[in-house]
């Protein structure tokens, strides 16, 4: 299906099923541990051994030498495959640099070889018996020593949020001259990691030329398409199922060193193999948000109208990789004539560079949303009223491109209200209870709604039952809820009656998870897929498909009613189609908007900084499922805490590694950090989106937290940090 006009009257706004507040299908499965994650597949392929994965204990330079005679003759070894048995192995596209073979390093955990013994411990055992001789070689591992060597790149993360080097619209540096009020900071963002709960993962089976993996991975068809290109064998002889994934915040939506090592562990020793990343792996082996220098200059009349925006970024990558693109915000989310914005890459040598958790928008947000606090403190102007003053309905750099929907004042106004902004003292450091400083802050949200192509397969059968099929992930999000609530509304049947099976390849190519354009593009495939299963059971029926009606498990028109099951008949019917986007899209731009509300308590002794309430107000079309969409929220503004308060990966800037590469050393928010969070979603469909009429809504509520958490400890306490995070050292 091409959509390609503005969505009309559907069944989908009979909101019967779409629209509750419907606890997740699978939350039984994952709350009692039932809910099989990759690496507990043991039943998936018989005789099961175990691989290990031995990491480079250097950044950068060459493997020499590796002896491995030891461990090929410890017990339970069943093979040991090198880097250097195999030469270089292509990297997928969606990798900066190759995974395995060959001896050149690239970066600190690069691995270099895979155990594979009859347990767990034997492999780890044999592989520390291995000895390595490397030629190790400098490496640029600082970020702001080699920001001078920055040069500008376009931006693609290969997760959507893709910008040109530099953009320049107007006369920025005339009018930023000519201002009567203006702002020239920077702002730094670190290095964060993704810290989800389950490692990569991947137990691999071969049967004769025909690879299995059984893994944890956000994306299904890129996953497919790169093991494919990676090991030199055809797409259709590799499939990947990957129906629960313990958390990816982007990074699984690549291809990574669990499943290629699997599949060349499988291979040589002739058994399925079962292999996970050991947790300092996943921080150095696979990728990272990497950190940013932002440099923002605003400029303003005494009126308080912005007039030039300028917003510079520099990050790093390995060499071939891509830069954080922290400017994506910056080109739509205010008003001012004159603009700028660029991004800028420092090759480094530290692990891969790459999405994590709204990339782009969530490091840029923290630094744009802190200047437009202190412009705002500048102009003499309430923050909430100086953001709605600078609101623009246009694309700025597109004037003639309207926003399909842009509820950002209303957010703002709403949450001021609901919070009780009209109580925040202007003048920082004047609120003390106790022992604590206490303080507001606000920040706006935004998050690009992308539009992405998505297929589904739907069968109906003899009990009136419907299955949906979609190589969809959930990766903890809900979208196994969210599609059969597609899928009920769609074929009038009580949810029940829907069964849904994602994560595998043989299923048709969906949108997969990421970059909050899972949800609206997965369940418009469905949609897509359904209208063709009514159109198949209405054409078997002999009923004029525009009458026919789905309801109450019938099918009806004019005076007939058949039941699903006995239309489907004893051979069922199925249907597969895909939703495609047209024209329409670029005639719009399409984006999410909040209004984010914190307030903070800072000990007055110890710096100590203690979120005490978080309020967010989203506008995100519409929303399918507003408790897994809250839970979505209140998980991201907790990222957005960590991220403003803790998150850091600590580089060693001598050997060139994160060094805290664990949960014991890279901190995130814990229950008790959080007590109070509040959502409110406004009345939002957006027929531009998709039939649906929704859009993303999971990153949108960390993208400006950071910023609002910065804002209320400067309310709180008069020191503005621009340094990320603000812990305590940085506020006594
Ligand atoms: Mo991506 S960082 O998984 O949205």
């Amino acid at each position: 299906m091409k959509f390609d006009t503005p969505a009309t009257r559907n069944p989908i706004d009979q909101l019967k099923v779409i629209g509750q507040p419907l606890d997740r299908i699978d939350g039984p499965r994952k709350t009692t541990g039932t809910a099989p994650y990759a690496y507990e597949r043991h039943d998936a392929a018989p005789n099961q051994a175990y691989g290990y994965v031995l990491a480079a204990g250097i950044a950068r330079g060459r493997v020499t030498a590796m002896d491995t005679a030891a461990a090929r003759r410890a017990r339970g070894v069943l093979a040991i495959v090198t880097t250097l048995d195999v030469p270089r192995l292509e990297k997928g596209r969606m990798n900066t640099a190759s995974l395995f073979g060959g001896p050149e390093v690239q970066h600190y955990h690069q691995a270099i070889a895979v155990v594979v013994a009859e347990s767990f411990e034997q492999a780890r055992d044999a592989a520390a018996m291995i000895r390595v001789d490397y030629a190790r070689q400098p490496g640029r591992f600082d970020l702001a020593a080699e920001a001078r060597n920055a040069k500008l790149v376009p931006g693609d993360s290969g997760e959507g949020s893709g910008a040109p080097p530099e953009d320049r619209f107007g006369d920025f540096e005339g009018a930023f001259a000519a201002a009567p009020v203006k702002l020239d900071e920077t702002y730094t963002t670190p290095d964060e990691s993704h810290a989800m709960m389950e490692p990569h993962a991947t137990i691999a089976a071969w049967e004769g030329e025909r690879l299995t993996l059984w893994t944890s991975n956000q994306m299904i068809a890129w996953g497919k398409r790169d093991v494919a290109k990676t090991l030199g064998i055809p797409p259709e002889n590799v499939r990947l199922d990957s129906p629960y994934v313990g958390g990816g915040f982007g990074g699984k939506l690549f291809l990574r060193a669990d499943a290629v090592l699997a599949a060349l562990g499988a291979r040589a020793a002739g058994r399925p193999v079962k292999l996970a990343l050991t947790r300092p792996q996943v921080a150095n082996n696979t990728t990272h948000r990497p950190a940013t220098i932002q440099r923002i200059r605003l400029a303003a009349g005494r009126d308080g109208r912005l007039t030039a925006i300028a917003h510079e970024s520099i990050s790093g990558d390995l060499p071939g990789g891509g830069p954080e693109t922290a400017v994506a915000q910056t080109k739509l989310l205010y008003a001012g004539a004159n603009r700028l914005t660029a991004l800028r890459l420092a090759e480094l040598d530290l692990p891969e560079g790459n999405a994590m958790r709204a990339p782009g928008e969530a490091p840029g947000m923290m630094a744009l949303e802190v200047a437009m606090d202190e412009m705002a403190e500048r102009l003499g102007l309430d923050p909430v009223e100086f953001r709605i003053l600078n609101d623009t309905q246009m694309d700025p750099e597109h004037p003639e491109r309207p926003f399909s929907q842009r509820q950002l004042v209303q957010c703002l106004r709403l949450g001021a209200e609901r919070f009780g902004w009209a109580g925040r003292n202007a003048r920082p450091g004047q609120r003390r209870e106790g022992r604590w400083l206490v303080g507001m802050g606000v920040a706006a949200g935004f998050r690009n709604n992308l539009l992405m192509k998505s297929g589904a397969r739907v069968r109906l059968d003899a009990q009136g039952a419907v299955t949906v099929e979609t190589d969809m992930t959930d990766i903890g999000t809900g979208s196994y809820t969210i599609i059969a609530q597609t899928a009920a509304e769609m074929m009038g049947v009580p949810l029940e009656k829907v069964a849904v099976r994602l994560g595998d390849s043989d299923f048709p190519a969906s949108a997969g998870s990421g970059g909050q354009w899972g949800a609206n593009n997965s369940t418009a495939g469905v949609y897509a897929a359904c209208v063709k299963l009514r159109d198949e059971v209405a054409r078997k029926l002999g009923f004029n498909s525009a009458e026919a009606e789905f309801v109450d498990g019938h099918v009806r028109a004019g005076n007939r009613a058949v039941p699903l099951g006995e239309a489907a008949g004893q051979e069922g019917i199925v249907a597969e189609d895909q939703i495609e986007y047209g024209e329409l899209a670029k005639r719009y731009q399409q984006s999410t908007f909040a209004g984010h509300f914190v307030e903070v308590g800072v000990d007055a002794a110890t710096g100590e900084t203690r979120i005490r309430r978080m309020l967010a107000v989203c506008a995100a079309g519409r929303i399918l499922n507003p408790k897994s969409a809250r839970s979505q929220v209140i998980g991201a503004m907790t990222m957005g805490v960590g991220a403003a308060l803790m998150e850091e990966l600590a580089v060693d800037k001598r050997l060139g590694f994160f060094v805290n590469h664990d949960l014991a050393g890279y901190e995130v928010p814990v229950h008790a950090d959080i007590p109070h969070q509040e959502v409110i979603f406004l009345d939002e469909v957006d027929p531009i989106s998709s039939p649906m009429k929704a859009k993303g809504v999971g990153e949108l509520g960390l993208c400006g937290v950071g910023g609002a958490v910065a804002n209320a400890i400067y309310n709180a306490t008069g020191i503005r940090v621009r340094d990320y995070p603000i812990t305590l050292d940085k506020l006594i």
